[in-house]
């Protein structure tokens, strides 16, 4: 089989290409997209990371494709009906970093509860132990607000259980056992929103159902003084919206690891020579660099997966995933 992997890393090309010895592998740097096409026409999988796209024009210019495993959870970045028509099968990674998001997500909650990185950049940029700007609160107490409990939000009630917190979550099928194991309350997504002190997403993005699920009227419904945190995805927040809500001082803070529009903000700069942004692009990217330049909001790379041992777990089941389609019987297959 004719394979090409997309976003690669040496360390990728170590392990995929003797255990997939005996098939034409190709390991490739850059990510797949419209601006990003591969010279070779003739493959018949393809695996891709997040930051790929894997749109109509790359179906279509890749007619031999069959299979397409995504090193993710998340598969919103494959055209999903686009493969449906041509019957390509696409394989995800369910669950390679549930505990390991979860973490992420402490990490961005207590970087706004305790100001970590500023003090640790004061010390170095000007020498000064001064306390003085950097008084945080306590987890213990606080209430945080889970919205969607599937495998990561169900890590995230785990160790916020071990902060001595309040949980109130929302998920359409509730998970009976954070109930009774870890004291979680579900309630409505309105209630949730108008209760907690920290509201945490943790739902996968379906642009049917799911777009701008936090939108204007959400954070309305926060109470004044909230931190939004937000380790899923960018799409799932309407930016201006919370732009809003952080600028009037609604809302206290936000921790983001994804964007919307988070792969044209970080290219914008070679973007902007090469396409035509439309009107929405242009408006996300002044969105998030406001983001960026707040000081009440901290902003990671898409980075909540990245750890030694999630990644070890990606490259496995990507393997296994690929090694299943090739002997006919395709696990970890999303519905098309
Ligand atoms: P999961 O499928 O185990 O859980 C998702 C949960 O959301 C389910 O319980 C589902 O019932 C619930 N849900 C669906 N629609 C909802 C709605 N409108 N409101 C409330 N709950 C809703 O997925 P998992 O593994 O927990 O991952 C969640 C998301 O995290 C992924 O879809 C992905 O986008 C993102 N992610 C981000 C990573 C990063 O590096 N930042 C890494 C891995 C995943």
């Amino acid at each position: 089989m004719k394979i090409a992997f997309f976003n690669t890393t040496e360390t990728d090309k170590q392990f995929f290409s003797p255990a997939l010895k005996g098939h034409a592998v190709e390991l490739i740097p850059e990510p797949i997209n419209d601006d990003f096409l591969p010279f070779t026409h003739d493959l018949e999988a393809i695996s891709v990371f997040v930051n790929s796209q894997v749109t109509q024009k790359v179906i279509d210019l890749l007619p031999k494709l069959r299979f397409i495993a995504t090193r993710s959870t998340g598969f919103d970045h494959i055209d999903l009906a686009a493969c449906k028509k041509r019957a390509i099968a696409v394989s995800n990674v369910p669950s390679y970093g549930s505990n390991t998001v979860a973490e992420f997500t402490f990490a961005l909650i207590l970087e706004l509860s305790r100001k970590v990185s500023g003090s640790y950049n004061q010390i170095r940029q000007t020498g000064s132990f001064s306390v003085a700007q950097w008084q945080g609160f306590d987890l213990s107490g606080k209430t945080v607000g889970v919205v969607g409990t599937g495998k990561i939000g169900a890590n995230v009630v785990q160790i916020a259980h071990g902060f001595d917190m309040q949980i109130h979550c929302y998920d359409p099928f509730p998970n009976e056992q954070l109930k009774t194991q870890y004291d979680a309350t579900y309630m409505t997504l309105e209630q949730v929103l108008e209760t907690s002190d920290i509201v945490s997403l943790h739902v996968p993005y379906i642009p049917n159902k799911t777009h701008h699920i936090m939108n204007k009227k959400a954070f309305d419904r926060m109470k004044p003084g909230t931190y939004f945190i937000n380790t899923a995805r960018g799409e799932l927040v309407d930016t201006e919206a919370l732009v809003e809500a952080l600028q009037s001082g609604h809302l206290a803070g936000a921790g983001l690891d994804v964007l919307e529009e988070e792969s044209f903000t970080q290219h914008c700069e070679e973007r902007l020579l090469e396409i035509h942004p439309n009107e929405q692009q242009l408006k996300e990217y002044l969105f998030n660099h406001y983001l960026i330049d707040a000081d009440n909001v901290i902003i990671t790379p898409h980075n909540a997966f990245n750890t030694v041992e999630a990644i070890q777990r990606i490259r496995q089941t990507t393997l296994e995933n690929i090694i299943a389609f090739i002997s006919g019987k395709p696990q970890n297959v999303v519905s098309l």
